[in-house]
């Protein structure tokens, strides 16, 4: 079966899914997998992913992670075990949306704070956090993504991550860090995650398989250093996390297939990353800047001051090329005309293809919207 590509959707390549030794790792599955399990999940397989990913996670235990179904159900874990009716939720703009359900389900009100290239703009997440101490209101959370920021792209330069930590720890909140993209990296040097720095046990930090094995593998993981947190957390889950699926994963991860797996996906998607680059840079001309990336799965375009973001995305879908309009990503008013392009489905040929119909469609609309008074 033919997955199809979209700019839209941040699936994986379909050729890059490892089926021949994921089918390999169920080869050898042990009766006790089939029986309810830890309610941490697989403590092997926690050790495991500890060990796989050593050089991110220095110092944790697995006493300190829990698996969950995806960075999905951490998202819907933490905003259940903290959250109150009228408690804070910080969240960046542009934001990954999915997560704002799960907290107004909670009865949270969500404030947005603006990224830029170096992250989320910790001066002004200080202010927000003074503002709210000084009306009494409590800011319970604050959601980032850290590393290769989607939509936005970018990463939080360290001395952000230390003032974010010190600020959390102020002002008593919890940070969520969600973090899939992490083995992404196409250039520059690796940042330590905020649970890595976290000396006050301030951090919620996710992860998962998605985006590295497969998203329909749905094993992630939260981790914290809080034991109290922990606690929390573990009573919203009494049956863990498929045990069968932990064990196959387990498995798999034992045969050392995952840094094969991760050697041909970065250089896949790095070459990805490049085609785009190199073909979006042709739309400054038309005042559309892409942001520069160094790792993960999508381009943030601005658009020209006066475009309509909504506009342009459904002027594009109507030409068969469907991108995300940017102010899906928004918790509050948009900050910026922009959209999302997510490069990570396509086959090179494709994507160059795609991405050769896009600049077009995109200088077309340029063009009415020179010639055109009326709104388009
Ligand atoms: C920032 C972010 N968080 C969470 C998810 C969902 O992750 P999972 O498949 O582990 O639930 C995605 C998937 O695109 C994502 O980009």
């Amino acid at each position: 079966m033919v997955v199809r590509a979209s700019f839209r959707l941040g699936n994986p390549h379909s050729e890059l899914f490892p089926l021949e030794p994921l089918v390999r790792a169920c080869d050898d599955l042990q009766p006790d997998c089939l029986i309810y399990g830890d309610v941490q999940g697989n403590l092997d397989l926690r050790q495991e992913i500890l060990t796989q990913f050593d050089w991110y996670y220095r110092d944790c235990k697995p006493q300190e992670l829990l698996l969950t179904y995806g960075i999905t159900e951490a998202i819907t874990l933490t905003a259940r075990s903290l959250l109150q009716k009228d408690d804070i939720v910080i969240v960046e703009a542009p934001t990954y949306p999915w997560a704002l359900p799960e907290f107004r389900a909670q009865g949270a009100k969500v404030i947005q704070i603006p990224v830029d290239k170096e992250g989320l703009r910790v001066d002004l997440l200080e202010l927000e956090l003074e503002r709210a101490a000084r009306s009494g209101a409590r800011v319970k959370l604050i959601y980032c993504m850290p590393t290769f920021h989607n939509p936005a792209g970018a990463t939080m330069s360290l001395s952000r991550r230390l003032r974010l930590l010190d600020l959390a720890r102020k002002f008593q909140a919890i940070v969520l860090e969600d973090d899939p993209y992490f083995e992404l990296r196409y250039r520059g040097s690796n940042l330590p995650p905020l649970i890595a720095l976290d000396k006050s046990n301030s951090v919620i930090h996710s992860s998962s398989f998605s985006k590295l094995i497969a998203p329909g593998v749905r094993i992630g993981w939260l981790m914290t250093h809080s034991a109290q947190l922990m606690q929390s957390l573990m009573k919203l889950k009494p049956n863990g996390t498929n045990p069968m699926l932990a064990a196959v994963v387990l498995n798999y991860l034992k045969s050392g297939a995952l840094s094969d797996q991760l050697y041909r996906i970065r250089e896949y998607y790095r070459q990805s990353q490049e085609i785009c680059s190199t073909t979006l840079a042709r739309l400054a001309r038309l005042q559309i800047s892409a942001c520069e990336i160094a790792g993960g799965f999508y381009f943030w375009l601005r658009l020209p001051p006066h475009w309509s973001a909504d506009y342009f995305a459904m002027y594009t879908g109507k030409h068969q090329i469907d991108i995300s309009s940017g102010n899906e990503f928004f918790a509050e008013a948009p900050t910026e005309p922009a959209v999302r392009l997510a490069f990570s489905s396509f086959s090179h040929a494709e994507l160059r293809d795609k991405l050769e119909q896009f600049v077009t469609i995109a200088e077309a609309y340029h063009h009415l919207k020179t010639t055109r008074s009326a709104t388009v």
